[in-house]
């Protein structure tokens, strides 16, 4: 089955073709970081306005680099929440407008739980990639696998991790009914998600914007100390899988303003907010947030563990998930608790619509069918 995704709910605009749930044949993503990023934020209005412009030119480039004709979209899969309203609503249109002028089935996605599927797609031949190899941590029967259902199942139940701009969540997938369709949000942010604070933390040391990157790049640098600055771990009540990053957030602004003459969060006068501190304080941030994340996964391991439930694999997903010491934590985390750990190639990390094709092949071959009154919605299904 060929289905056409369609992703618009931050400021990307995405179109993919998708054969069969797993083959990608195209994935092209617009994005918008050059319009946002004199505000040091996605704008919404300014998002939904490029989303309009775009969507057009980028779903023509998606069709001829997979070399699919309109009239060979078996089904059209959208992704109608969660997101800024505005921008969610571009997609939702077009997949409505679509659907109907070809006369083939429509199934709105939940983006957050796209990101989980992003792991199973075939990209130009390969799998879901990781730091240290496709089965990190387990082994054994599990490579053997070939077919791309028995794959999936050998993955269930799963940890799965959503990490980015504007989610940080926890979910099992699988855990009650060994499907993928199977998601139940174990826990999530309190506050900002972590790309957010990624972002907001780029700022406060003065990076470009998105932050994220440049926070790992400078953390990255030879001589960076993680411990310059004792930033907090959030963890919350002792059994809470939530997050929280407006604290960490927040003590690290302290810590750069002490470095301006000020004093950090102790009372104590900070070192000048020179290059070098700039690492350190990077390389802080870095380690409490992805500290934070490796927390809360060991906690939902040993609560589905609980439950009676044992993962057996760990699946990851956001544009987060391209940090180097969260993929470095990850993998021994997941060789810690014998986990398969999946994690997509960067392309698929981020925001595309081949994940929400991905995702929405599979709801369509379970039966699931939208119909014209699909609507956008601000907030994720679970
Ligand atoms: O998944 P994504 O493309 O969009 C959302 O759904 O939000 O994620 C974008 C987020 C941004 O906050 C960006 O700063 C962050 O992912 N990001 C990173 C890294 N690369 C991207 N954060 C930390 N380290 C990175 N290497
Ligand atoms: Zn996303």
């Amino acid at each position: 089955m060929i289905v056409l995704g369609l992703e618009s709910s931050c400021d990307e605009t995405a179109c993919a073709v998708v054969a069969d749930g797993r083959r990608v044949l195209s994935s092209v993503v617009a994005s918008q970081n050059e319009l946002h990023e004199e505000y040091g934020g996605v704008v919404p209005e300014i998002a939904s306005r490029a989303h309009v412009e775009r969507l057009t030119p980028v779903l023509r480039l998606a069709l001829d680099r997979a070399g699919v004709r309109l009239d060979q979209i078996e089904a059209i899969a959208v992704g109608h929440r969660p997101g800024l309203i505005g921008s969610l609503l571009v997609g939702v249109a077009a997949g409505k407008a679509l659907a109907w002028s070809l006369g083939v089935p429509l199934v709105g996605v939940d983006h957050v739980h796209a990101h989980l599927y992003a792991g199973l797609l075939e990209l130009d031949g390969a799998v879901g990639d990781t730091p240290s190899g496709p089965t990190a941590g387990a082994g054994g029967a599990d490579d053997q696998v070939e077919t791309f259902d028995d794959r999936t199942r050998a993955l269930l139940p799963a940890l799965g991790l959503v990490v980015s701009g504007g989610h940080t969540s926890i979910y099992a997938i699988g855990a009650r009914d060994g499907t993928f369709l199977d998601m139940q949000r174990l826990g999530a942010t309190i506050d900002d998600a972590i790309g957010e604070a990624f972002d907001k933390a780029g700022a406060i040391l003065g990076l470009g914007f998105p932050g994220g990157p440049e926070v790992d790049r400078l953390a990255r640098q030879a001589g960076a100390n993680d411990r310059a600055a004792e930033l907090p771990i959030s963890r919350l009540s002792p059994t809470s899988l939530d997050f929280s990053f407006s604290g960490l957030k927040t003590s690290l602004l302290y810590a750069a303003r002490g470095g301006q003459g000020g004093t950090d969060q102790s009372g104590h006068k900070a070192s000048p907010l020179n290059d070098e501190r700039r690492r350190d304080l990077a390389a802080s941030f870095q380690r409490a947030a992805v500290a934070a994340v490796v927390l809360k996964l060991g906690r939902a391991f040993d609560a589905l563990a609980e439950r009676g439930v044992k993962a057996r694999s760990l699946i990851g997903g956001g544009g987060v998930t391209a940090n180097s010491r969260l993929r470095a934590e990850l993998a021994s985390l997941a060789t810690r608790h014998n986990l398969r750990l999946v994690i997509p190639p960067m392309s698929l990390c981020v925001d595309n619509a081949a994940m929400i094709a991905g995702l929405g092949t599979l709801m369509l071959s379970a039966g699931v069918r939208d119909g014209l009154d699909l609507s956008p919605v601000p907030t994720t299904a679970c």
